[in-house]
């Protein structure tokens, strides 16, 4: 049975990726900070009748947290298949690029950017254990340097997030640098934009859940002629799904 590990899957996206998960197979592991959140989260899962699941605590933010996971996973699997990176924030208000402040900025990155390298680093070991390991690092559009500038972008005048922009750009390069770094091995790694998506992040607003769940799983799914060090959105290309850094 293949494995996933799921970052911030108690609730919104994570949890519906989870979900969508189960029902192809997998074992997942749900990642929670709050680890009671996550233990309800397996709760709902279970009363929907799947099986093969547990919470683990996991704040990215936290370097004991993520290697404690790290063990706790090792103890259960000696392989894991798929990591999603999906613990995200957009670090509050003001959100533009004169008034937000540097806790802010120090408190995105640190979620969005560094959580990301943490939790990777911590379970590349179990993941090179994978004969068709995945990564995927949950992004946004606009956190494209190439979208956020073009005056005929649709998001151009209202996506003025100085703060969350800026985190997700800097996952974007992360994301670049790790797939290169994997390049020769049959990882594959890319950025995912889910959409705009009705969550607690959103204040409910946005597309359903389960099209943002399926956005994402469809690349920790790809088979080995997949992409890899590429950035999508469906809701910006729906053609390919590809769109610029
Ligand atoms: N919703 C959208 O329209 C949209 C669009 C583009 C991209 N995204 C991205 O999609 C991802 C999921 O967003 P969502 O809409 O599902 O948001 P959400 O409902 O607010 O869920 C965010 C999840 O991340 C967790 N999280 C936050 N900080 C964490 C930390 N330090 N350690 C571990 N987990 C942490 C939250 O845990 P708690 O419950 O403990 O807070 C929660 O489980 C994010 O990366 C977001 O940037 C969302």
């Amino acid at each position: 049975m293949k494995t996933a590990l799921i970052t911030g899957a108690n609730k919104g996206i994570g949890l519906e990726t989870a979900r969508q998960l189960l029902q192809k197979g997998f074992y997942v592991y749900l990642g929670s900070r709050n680890l009671a959140n996550g233990l309800k989260a397996v709760e709902k899962l279970e009363s929907k009748g799947f099986t093969n699941l547990e919470a683990v605590q996991l704040d990215v933010t936290d370097e004991n947290s993520v290697k404690a996971a790290r063990e706790e996973v090792g103890k259960r699997t000696d392989v894991l298949d798929v990591l999603i990176n999906n613990a995200g924030i957009n670090g509050g208000s003001p959100y533009t690029a004169l008034e937000s402040n540097s806790d802010q900025f120090m408190t995105a990155f640190n979620t969005n950017v560094f959580g990301v390298a943490r939790v990777t680093q911590a379970f590349i070991d179990l993941l090179r254990k994978s004969p068709e390991p995945r990564i995927v690092n949950v992004s946004t559009s606009v956190g494209s340097l190439t979208l956020q500038s073009d005056p005929d972008w649709f998001a151009y005048d209202f996506a003025k997030y100085a703060v969350y922009g800026s985190s997700k750009a800097a996952l974007n390069m992360y994301t670049i640098h790790l797939a290169y770094e994997l390049r020769t091995t049959p990882f594959k790694v890319n950025a995912v934009c889910p959409g705009y998506t009705s969550t607690d992040f959103t204040g409910h607003n946005g597309g359903e859940v389960e099209e943002a769940g399926k956005r994402i799983i469809r690349y920790a799914l790809i088979d080995q002629n997949g992409p890899t060090g590429k950035f999508f959105s469906e809701e910006s290309n729906p053609e390919t799904g590809e769109i610029p850094w």
